[in-house]
């Protein structure tokens, strides 16, 4: 795994393979540059005059020292314009740096900070880094001679221990976005719902949090209706997964719930042929939960949080739940299954109202990839919110917006709750094609209790299809799309709770 550290800069003696220069387009004038050493300059200067390079967004540079300077190349990058440059910006430029490094061998190189220095870009030039130089080969033939970036050092204009903690803490999360995407990519013969719940114990293991894995059995005997039908089509029985992390002493803990449906073919409402391989995906919510709980731990924060992930394989076979079937869940309600497709939330159900009564949550977010109705209304680039609780879920955007992930909020309207009615059972798990993505929350909604809830709808952007979230540090496949975001709101949530023991949802 790379390396990231941050050093005050001394490019003119920096000893390194790389050094990379962000360039904003049309500023692209080195004759001011009193950094670097004078010979390297020299080579810069004459590239740029035989190259039509502007520091456009995407393009770069290379130009080669011949062992003039103590750095052997320097590539300019290009930000793009100065007025547009943002965080996410700088994560996605270092991402691009990063990969070309990757492509030219070296095992280390250096990158100068991009613009102004704060916090913010420390943080996303770390992350851009980190998460542009994940790959998945564990089923690939190993290259022996392929060489990994180990260390990359990120050249600052100030000693500040504050921006190497900032660094560390930012290599935690991408850490966890890495962990998630691991286990994302995993296919769904090598990752049944045992796998995760032997991943979670052993998560419980190496960082002290407790963890418990609920079994097929003890699911009927729970009343876990939902779980239980869901799973019971499968020759990989269900696993009800749970860790719960203690940083707060008996503050009240915050509940996040995952969906992790290790491969979903829609049941006995099979779903069509056609990129079906991708439902390997609907893991992605439960796997994003168990990476939030690593990263929680790891970096010790002063919270209280519990993950539960209802885990199932949803399949089509003589021992499947059928559509017309009436299930009593956990909670009581009875649900009448109109298609067997629409597992994702009779699962979370379950999970959510078990959560809830056993832990009292301060708030209860969950996530899932629960419905292609998500990606109609805002497209595969961002998630959709949808709660009973405007101050969480305003505080859940604002966190995004800060971590450089997109979702953006539908409305739990009365009239949702028409569309899953039911003629013989209480509710239906359909409501329809019109605002699906609203009636599953609605659905969801019957089992998050009175307090405050929100569920984020990860379907769009779970994994990179094709020309969807595409990003330089998102390679294909798994993105760990959310983990960023929550871990944010469970940062801000340890400071605010240090400084008066409350952490208003509205702050
Ligand atoms: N896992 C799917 C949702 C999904 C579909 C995610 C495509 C990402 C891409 C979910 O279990 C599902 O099948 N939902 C149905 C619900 C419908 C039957 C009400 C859907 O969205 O079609
Ligand atoms: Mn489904
Ligand atoms: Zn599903």
């Amino acid at each position: 795994m790379v390396q990231v550290r941050v050093e005050k800069a001394k490019i003119d003696q920096k000893q390194t393979s790389l050094l990379v220069i962000g360039v904003f387009e049309g500023e692209q004038d080195f004759s001011q540059s009193k950094e670097l050493d004078p010979s390297v300059l020299t080579y810069i200067k004459e590239a740029l005059e035989n190259k039509d390079f502007r520091g456009t967004f995407g393009s770069s540079l290379m130009v080669y020292t011949l062992g003039k300077g103590p750095m052997k190349k320097v590539m300019l990058l290009g930000l793009g314009k100065r007025e547009k440059f943002t965080d996410e910006m700088a994560r996605i430029c270092a991402g691009k740096a990063a990969l070309r490094a990757k492509e030219l061998g070296p095992k280390e190189f250096s990158i100068l900070q991009f613009s102004n220095l704060d916090e913010g870009l420390v943080e996303a030039m770390t992350e851009g880094i980190v998460l542009a130089l994940y790959s998945f080969d564990r089923y690939k033939a190993q290259d022996k001679d392929t060489v990994r970036i180990e260390e990359v050092t990120i050249l600052i204009n100030s000693d500040s221990p504050r921006f190497s903690m900032i660094a560390e803490r930012a290599k935690h999360v991408a850490d966890a976005v890495n962990f998630a995407r691991d286990l994302g990519n995993l296919p769904p013969n090598d990752c049944p719902p045992a796998h995760l719940a032997s991943i979670a114990l052993s998560l419980a293991a190496d960082y002290g949090m407790k963890a418990r894995v609920v079994d097929r059995y003890e699911l009927e005997n729970m009343g876990m209706g939902g779980i239980v039908a869901v799973g019971k089509g499968s020759n990989n029985p269900p696993k009800l997964i749970i860790l719960e992390y203690s940083g707060a002493g008996d503050a009240k803990p915050y509940l996040l719930v995952g969906k992790a449906v290790t491969f979903d073919t829609g049941g006995i409402s099979l779903k069509p042929g056609d990129k079906m391989d991708e439902m390997k995906f609907d893991k992605c919510g439960g796997c994003n939960v168990l990476a939030i709980l690593r990263a929680v731990a790891s970096m010790k924060l002063a919270v209280n949080v519990v993950g539960i992930v209802p885990s199932v394989e949803n399949m089509p076979s003589s021992t499947s739940y059928r559509p017309g079937d009436i299930v009593r869940m956990y909670n009581g309600k009875t649900v009448e299954v109109l298609n067997t497709d629409a597992e994702g939330r009779m699962i979370l159900a379950d999970a959510l109202s078990y959560g809830i009564a056993t832990y009292g949550p301060k708030a209860v977010i969950d996530m899932a990839t629960l419905t292609g109705a998500a990606i109609i209304a805002l497209g595969a680039n961002v998630a959709a919110l949808v709660g009973n609780n405007k101050q969480l879920t305003d505080r859940v955007r604002r966190m995004a917006e800060k971590a450089g992930e997109r979702v953006w909020d539908l409305p739990l309207y009365d009239e949702f709750h028409e569309q899953i009615k039911s003629t013989h059972a209480d509710i239906k798990n359909i409501g329809g094609r019109p605002g699906g993505a609203i009636t599953a929350a609605a659905f969801l909604s019957n089992f998050a209790g009175p307090g405050p809830w929100v569920h984020m709808d990860i379907a769009g952007t779970a994994w990179t299809q094709d020309g969807t979230y595409e990003r330089s540090y998102n390679p294909k496949g798994a993105t760990g799309f959310g983990i960023r975001t929550l871990l944010k709101l469970l940062g801000e949530e340890e400071s605010c709770s240090s400084r008066d023991g409350a952490c208003p949802f509205s702050q």
